[in-house]
């Protein structure tokens, strides 16, 4: 049995965030119902096509293990359709634009009335105040919870990163938010509602930032690269380069093939435990009783001839020969994996991280699986339903309408 077998979601999500969120509680095994807009759809279905016609990518890779039902929840016989799914789910997950399902008359009030079991999650870009009433995409909720001013090298323009962090990541908040609910749900006996806002989602991830920006008033960071260099620190806590986050020193550098290969590069850490080791992997000896260089404190203002010294090293090196002997020393580095090679990965094969999904429509494709793996719980990853493939199914079994109202809802347009 699965972890939420017996769990039913409404899913009123789309694009990335909330189908992010509702994806995961599916591979914990709750039933999740995608609601769409009958002939129309998540929008993500026809957005980047590889295939003409055939659901994209972005909608198969978002949107496993759910069913999908058309339902116009503006008429008047979706709304009694829709009023009836809230009476027999558990959970209900929506990311529309700020005030969308109360213009459909379904307030949290409303919600409440007809189902006080009901848990109400919500992705919205922003939380209450002046933002509030914004649409936000990804990016957008990159720049404002302050990963875009601290992603870039120093002097540049800011960066917003490949890592979904703003969608993805507060889909992630959100399934836990959910859990947690209906974990209390079990004790108060009543559903509650659940936010979760974009902007603090990636400012939760975030938070070494803020961390830095408090340091800020008492000194200089003296693991930031620009202080070896000399460069002054302003007000705010500055783009760090590829500089470690944490207080063990770190670059990325260049390995055997770099010329050639965007992606010949390694991560590497100059832990202070193993700096010995480091030393001698290198060939500095010498550095490892040099008061220049012996502790962490006396090699933060030269960190680039450290690394320039490293990185000497690693070019002569494939970034994999740097993983193979810097492993074996505890020397914490890691290889800068293109997709093509995360792709043919044999061991995220095995482990379910990456899975070949076939569809009935494109054929076979790759997907990210479960990340999160629970030993009595394994997750199998379905394809994605196509637009309202279970519509009749749902209607008949969780609303329980016959099939004379069914064919009756069809005409009137309301499925
Ligand atoms: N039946 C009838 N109408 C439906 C429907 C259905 N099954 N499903 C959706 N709709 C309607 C909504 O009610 C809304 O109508 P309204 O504007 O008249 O109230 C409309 O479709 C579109 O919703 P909206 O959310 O405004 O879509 P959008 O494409 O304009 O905006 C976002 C997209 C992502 C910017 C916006 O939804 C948003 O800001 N969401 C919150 C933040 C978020 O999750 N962003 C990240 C997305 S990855």
């Amino acid at each position: 049995m699965k972890a939420l077998e017996g769990v039913r979601i409404l899913d009123m999500t789309h694009v990335q965030s909330g189908p992010t969120c509702t994806q995961l509680l599916a591979w914990f095994g709750a039933d999740v119902l995608k609601v769409e807009r009958p002939g129309v759809g998540d929008a993500t279905r026809g957005q980047l096509q590889d295939i003409p016609d055939v659901d994209s990518l972005y909608f198969t890779m978002l949107n496993h293990n759910k069913r999908s039902i058309t339902l116009n929840t503006k008429s008047d016989k979706g709304k009694e359709i829709f009023t009836k799914l809230i009476e027999q789910c558990d959970v209900m997950v929506e990311n529309f634009a700020p005030g969308a399902l109360d213009r459909m008359g379904f307030s949290w009030e409303r919600i409440q009335e007809i189902n006080p079991r009901m848990i109400y999650a919500s992705v919205k870009g922003f939380g209450p105040g002046a933002y509030a009433d914004c649409k936000v995409y990804e990016n957008v909720a990159q720049c404002a919870g302050g990963s875009a001013s601290t992603t870039g090298m120093l002097g540049e323009v800011p960066l917003v990163t490949g890592a979904q962090i703003g969608d993805s990541g507060t889909g992630l908040h959100l399934a836990l938010g959910i859990v947690t609910a209906l974990y209390h749900r079990e004790k108060s006996g009543r559903g509650q509602r659940v936010e979760c806002a974009m902007q603090d989602g990636v400012l939760n991830l975030c938070r070494v930032k803020l961390r830095d920006q408090q340091r800020l008033q008492h000194g200089p960071l003296r693991e930031y690269s620009q202080f070896g260099e000399g460069i002054d620190f302003g007000e705010a806590a500055p783009r760090a380069g590829n500089d470690s986050g944490g207080g063990q020193p770190g670059r990325i550098l260049k390995c055997k093939g770099w010329e050639t290969d965007p992606d010949a590069y390694t991560y590497f850490i100059t832990q202070a435990a193993v700096w010995g080791n480091v030393c001698d992997v290198i060939g500095k000896p010498d550095w490892k009783e040099d008061p220049g260089f012996a502790t962490p404190e006396a090699r933060l203002p030269h960190l680039n001839e450290v690394f320039g010294a490293i990185e000497d090293w690693t070019m002569t090196k494939t970034k994999f020969e740097v993983m193979e002997i810097c492993n074996k020393v505890n020397i914490p580095v890691g290889p800068i994996l293109s997709m093509k090679e995360i792709a043919e990965d044999e061991s995220l094969r095995k482990t379910g991280t990456v899975v070949e999904v076939d569809h009935p429509e494109r054929g076979p494709y790759l997907s990210v699986g479960n990340p999160i793996k629970l030993s009595d719980s394994p997750s199998d990853v379905e394809r994605s339903p196509l637009l309202g493939e279970h519509t009749d199914e749902i209607l008949k079994d969780v609303v329980g309408m016959s099939d004379e109202e069914i064919i009756s809802a069809k005409e009137e347009g309301a499925v």
